[in-house]
Protein backbone atom coordinates (compact mmCIF):
# COMPACT_ATOMS: atom_id res chain seq x y z
CA UNK A 1 0.00 0.00 0.00
CA UNK A 2 0.35 3.72 -0.87
CA UNK A 3 -0.64 6.51 0.43
CA UNK A 4 0.43 10.92 -0.19
CA UNK A 5 0.85 11.85 3.37
CA UNK A 6 0.58 15.47 2.51
CA UNK A 7 -3.24 14.89 2.79
CA UNK A 8 -3.21 14.53 6.47
CA UNK A 9 -0.76 17.71 7.01
CA UNK A 10 -3.21 20.77 7.82
CA UNK A 11 -0.76 23.90 7.10
CA UNK A 12 -2.13 26.62 9.46
CA UNK A 13 -0.97 30.24 7.92
CA UNK A 14 0.77 32.68 10.41
CA UNK A 15 0.74 30.68 13.73
CA UNK A 16 1.46 30.74 15.92
CA UNK A 17 3.39 33.97 14.80
CA UNK A 18 3.05 35.74 10.96
CA UNK A 19 5.25 34.40 8.76
CA UNK A 20 5.17 30.87 10.00
CA UNK A 21 2.87 28.11 8.10
CA UNK A 22 2.43 25.69 10.95
CA UNK A 23 2.20 22.17 9.88
CA UNK A 24 -0.04 20.16 11.96
CA UNK A 25 0.23 16.34 12.08
CA UNK A 26 -2.82 15.64 14.28
CA UNK A 27 -5.02 14.87 11.17
CA UNK A 28 -2.72 12.41 10.42
CA UNK A 29 -2.63 10.86 13.96
CA UNK A 30 -6.23 10.72 13.91
CA UNK A 31 -6.85 8.57 10.55
CA UNK A 32 -5.75 5.09 11.67
CA UNK A 33 -4.30 3.72 8.25
CA UNK A 34 -2.41 6.97 7.86
CA UNK A 35 -0.87 7.18 11.13
CA UNK A 36 -0.19 3.40 10.29
CA UNK A 37 1.31 3.48 7.20
CA UNK A 38 3.48 6.50 8.33
CA UNK A 39 4.56 4.46 11.40
CA UNK A 40 5.08 1.01 9.15
CA UNK A 41 7.05 3.25 6.27
CA UNK A 42 9.73 4.81 10.16
CA UNK A 43 9.96 1.22 11.32
CA UNK A 44 11.22 0.04 8.43
CA UNK A 45 13.59 2.56 7.81
CA UNK A 46 15.19 2.39 11.66
CA UNK A 47 15.21 -1.77 11.16
CA UNK A 48 16.95 -1.42 7.85
CA UNK A 49 19.90 0.69 9.69
CA UNK A 50 19.77 -1.58 12.50
CA UNK A 51 18.70 0.29 15.24
CA UNK A 52 18.56 -1.48 18.39
CA UNK A 53 16.78 1.29 20.24
CA UNK A 54 14.38 4.31 19.51
CA UNK A 55 15.43 7.93 21.05
CA UNK A 56 12.43 10.46 20.55
CA UNK A 57 12.13 14.14 22.01
CA UNK A 58 9.38 15.06 23.70
CA UNK A 59 6.81 15.34 23.33
CA UNK A 60 5.50 15.06 19.58
CA UNK A 61 8.30 13.04 19.18
CA UNK A 62 6.52 10.43 21.76
CA UNK A 63 3.63 9.60 19.80
CA UNK A 64 5.18 8.40 16.97
CA UNK A 65 8.90 6.92 18.40
CA UNK A 66 6.44 4.61 20.61
CA UNK A 67 4.63 2.94 18.40
CA UNK A 68 7.61 2.58 15.79
CA UNK A 69 9.63 0.96 18.72
CA UNK A 70 6.42 -1.62 20.26
CA UNK A 71 6.20 -2.53 15.80
CA UNK A 72 9.79 -3.31 15.75
CA UNK A 73 10.59 -5.11 19.10
CA UNK A 74 13.09 -2.78 20.27
CA UNK A 75 13.29 -0.54 22.99
CA UNK A 76 11.57 3.23 23.33
CA UNK A 77 13.63 5.89 25.17
CA UNK A 78 12.51 9.26 26.09
CA UNK A 79 14.71 12.17 26.20
CA UNK A 80 12.88 14.41 27.90
CA UNK A 81 12.79 18.35 29.38
CA UNK A 82 15.03 19.00 32.44
CA UNK A 83 13.18 17.73 35.85
CA UNK A 84 11.44 15.24 34.59
CA UNK A 85 13.29 11.84 35.00
CA UNK A 86 13.25 10.96 38.50
CA UNK A 87 16.87 8.89 38.54
CA UNK A 88 20.57 9.76 37.17
CA UNK A 89 20.73 11.91 33.94
CA UNK A 90 22.86 13.55 31.61
CA UNK A 91 21.83 16.50 30.08
CA UNK A 92 22.79 18.80 27.05
CA UNK A 93 21.65 22.46 26.50
CA UNK A 94 21.46 23.97 23.30
CA UNK A 95 20.73 27.30 21.68
CA UNK A 96 17.28 28.19 20.11
CA UNK A 97 16.55 31.22 17.97
CA UNK A 98 15.76 33.02 21.14
CA UNK A 99 17.36 31.34 24.28
CA UNK A 100 18.03 28.03 25.01
CA UNK A 101 17.25 24.67 26.27
CA UNK A 102 17.81 21.48 28.14
CA UNK A 103 17.08 17.76 27.17
CA UNK A 104 18.05 14.68 29.53
CA UNK A 105 18.43 10.96 28.69
CA UNK A 106 18.76 8.49 31.57
CA UNK A 107 22.11 7.72 32.12
CA UNK A 108 21.31 4.11 31.75
CA UNK A 109 19.03 4.42 29.19
CA UNK A 110 22.13 3.13 26.35
CA UNK A 111 24.66 1.58 26.29
CA UNK A 112 27.94 1.23 24.35
CA UNK A 113 27.20 -0.82 21.33
CA UNK A 114 23.66 0.50 20.85
CA UNK A 115 22.01 1.22 17.51
CA UNK A 116 19.85 3.88 17.79
CA UNK A 117 17.66 5.80 15.30
CA UNK A 118 16.09 9.39 16.89
CA UNK A 119 12.48 10.25 15.51
CA UNK A 120 10.63 13.33 15.91
CA UNK A 121 7.58 15.20 14.27
CA UNK A 122 9.43 17.33 12.09
CA UNK A 123 13.06 18.44 11.43
CA UNK A 124 13.75 22.40 11.86
CA UNK A 125 16.50 23.80 12.29
CA UNK A 126 18.15 20.27 13.65
CA UNK A 127 19.24 22.29 17.49
CA UNK A 128 16.51 19.41 19.28
CA UNK A 129 17.76 16.27 17.32
CA UNK A 130 21.94 17.59 17.67
CA UNK A 131 21.18 17.83 21.38
CA UNK A 132 19.80 14.43 21.45
CA UNK A 133 22.80 12.87 19.43
CA UNK A 134 25.08 13.72 21.61
CA UNK A 135 22.93 12.79 24.73
CA UNK A 136 23.44 9.37 22.88
CA UNK A 137 26.83 9.07 22.02
CA UNK A 138 28.39 10.42 25.54
CA UNK A 139 26.80 7.08 26.35
CA UNK A 140 28.48 5.54 24.03
CA UNK A 141 25.64 4.94 21.51
CA UNK A 142 25.68 4.94 17.62
CA UNK A 143 23.32 7.40 16.31
CA UNK A 144 22.65 5.06 12.56
CA UNK A 145 19.87 7.19 11.69
CA UNK A 146 17.32 10.27 12.09
CA UNK A 147 13.69 10.16 11.19
CA UNK A 148 11.22 12.32 10.32
CA UNK A 149 7.60 12.80 9.43
CA UNK A 150 8.77 16.08 8.17
CA UNK A 151 11.49 18.18 6.96
CA UNK A 152 11.52 21.74 6.49
CA UNK A 153 13.71 22.09 3.78
CA UNK A 154 14.36 25.68 3.84
CA UNK A 155 15.46 25.66 7.62
CA UNK A 156 18.99 23.66 6.67
CA UNK A 157 18.72 21.23 9.37
CA UNK A 158 20.21 19.00 7.01
CA UNK A 159 23.38 20.76 7.12
CA UNK A 160 23.42 20.88 10.74
CA UNK A 161 23.19 17.14 11.14
CA UNK A 162 25.67 16.78 8.00
CA UNK A 163 27.46 13.62 9.61
CA UNK A 164 24.28 11.79 10.02
CA UNK A 165 21.92 9.67 7.69
CA UNK A 166 18.22 11.48 7.65
CA UNK A 167 14.78 9.46 6.30
CA UNK A 168 11.80 12.66 6.02
CA UNK A 169 8.47 11.14 5.07
CA UNK A 170 7.68 14.56 4.26
CA UNK A 171 9.41 17.68 3.15
CA UNK A 172 7.82 21.29 2.76
CA UNK A 173 10.04 24.32 1.81
N1 LIG B 1 8.37 23.41 14.57
C1 LIG B 1 9.20 24.29 14.00
N2 LIG B 1 8.66 24.84 12.91
C2 LIG B 1 7.41 24.29 12.77
C3 LIG B 1 6.35 24.42 11.83
N3 LIG B 1 6.44 25.26 10.80
N4 LIG B 1 5.25 23.66 12.01
C4 LIG B 1 5.16 22.81 13.04
N5 LIG B 1 6.10 22.64 13.96
C5 LIG B 1 7.23 23.37 13.83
Amino acid sequence: MTMDLHDYIASIPDFPQPGITFRDITPLLADTKAFGFAIHELAEYANEKGATKIVAPESRGFLLGTPMALEMGVGFVPARKPGKLPRKTISESYTLEYGSATLELNADAIEPGDKVVVVDDLLATGGTIAATNKLIERLGGEVVGLAFLIELTELQGRQVLKDYDIRALLTYE
